[in-house]
């Protein structure tokens, strides 16, 4: 006799647990929706870096509780210009982008202020009239690290013979782009006044490991041992460097001096070998950051137009036993 009663017991208590279930999980996705949407296009893949950059957005986001369109751009400014319109069509509430390269962008960045949609540029950044265009810049100094790489190489000639003359050839980052133009010019800007510092070439490698091998591999075909310093872009194409002056019989930080930016573990490792010279810091880790900037723009909170990253040049003057590992 009892036992029905407690059968429709049973089934009144898991009908009332699946109401509640179901209640809390359409709370939980109402919240979810309720969440800042923001859109971030990646230009690629090209470098250990920009692998840092992409996971630092993507663990801040999930961290602060934000979602995210993510879209890479696999090194083409037409597919960012097509991740850009997507994210507007969208409707997303904030834009995050690193543009592959200066110019280009007026008329997407329009597009997106009609919408009322608030763009924030990461890393590298664009060149235009209309300052309006954007909200904030938030990434590194691009001048000042090449300035702090020209500043080693002085030092460093400072400490060799009074006629020694040192040969550098320049392994730049893709044409156009801000850190290629930037770093650039305050590396040249910082070694014109010593005349016994020579520019010997300045060639393209893309911000890529294999074309920065094979970019090396030309620059020793042409200049052979004349070839003193390599002034490295990035991390990425120094790796490919290493590799062909290995094929040449080039000892690297002995035979050439080695100067790279962007501090990857990898290259700080290679520095305390002594196969690098100087590793000029651009960190990656600007996903916190964003984030932060991406709120107060959407709670209409006043933002700072320019974020820059804090960082210094790492090289073989400095005692590196402490340093904490790098992260990227
Ligand atoms: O824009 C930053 C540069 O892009 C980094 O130095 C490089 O590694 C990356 O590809």
């Amino acid at each position: 006799m009892r036992k029905p009663l407690f059968r429709a017991f049973l089934t009144v208590l898991l009908l009332l647990t699946l109401a509640l279930t179901g209640c809390s999980r359409q709370a939980e996705e109402e919240k979810k929706d309720d969440a800042l949407l923001l859109g971030f296009s990646q230009l690629g893949s090209e470098s250990g870096w920009r692998i840092g950059n992409t996971k630092s957005v993507q663990e801040a986001a999930e961290a602060a509780g934000i979602r995210l369109m993510l879209e890479n751009a696999n090194q083409s400014q037409e597919k960012q210009l097509t991740a850009l319109r997507s994210f507007i069509a969208y409707r997303v509430d904030v834009i995050a982008f690193s543009p592959i390269v200066q110019e280009g962008w007026d008329n997407v960045l329009r597009e997106a202020r009609e919408a009322g949609i608030p763009v924030i540029i990461e890393d590298r950044t664009v060149d235009t009239k209309d300052e309006s265009l954007y909200a904030v810049h938030v990434g590194s100094d691009f001048y000042s690290e090449g300035v702090m790489a020209g500043e080693y190489l002085l030092k460093k000639l400072s400490t060799l013979p009074p006629e020694t003359v040192l040969n550098v050839v320049e392994l730049t980052g893709t044409q156009g782009s801000s850190p290629m133009l930037l770093r650039s010019a305050g590396f040249r800007d910082t070694v014109a006044k010593e005349p016994r510092v020579h520019i010997l070439d300045s060639i393209s490698g893309d911000f890529m490991i294999s074309k920065g091998k094979e970019c090396v591999r030309l620059m020793l075909e042409k200049y052979g041992t004349e070839f003193d310093v390599l002034f490295s872009h990035n991390d990425a194409m120094m790796y490919g460097a290493l590799d062909a002056f290995g094929e040449y019989g080039v000892i690297p930080g002995r035979d050439v001096i080695i100067i790279s930016v962007d501090g990857e573990q990898q290259a700080i490792d290679l520095l305390k070998e002594g196969k690098v010279n100087c590793v000029v810091e651009c960190t990656p880790m600007l996903g916190e950051a964003i984030m932060q900037i991406a709120r107060d723009l959407k709670d209409g909170k006043p933002v700072e137009r320019e974020v820059y990253s804090s960082e210094r040049a790492f090289t073989e003057f400095d005692d590196l036993s402490q340093l904490a590992p790098r992260g990227y």
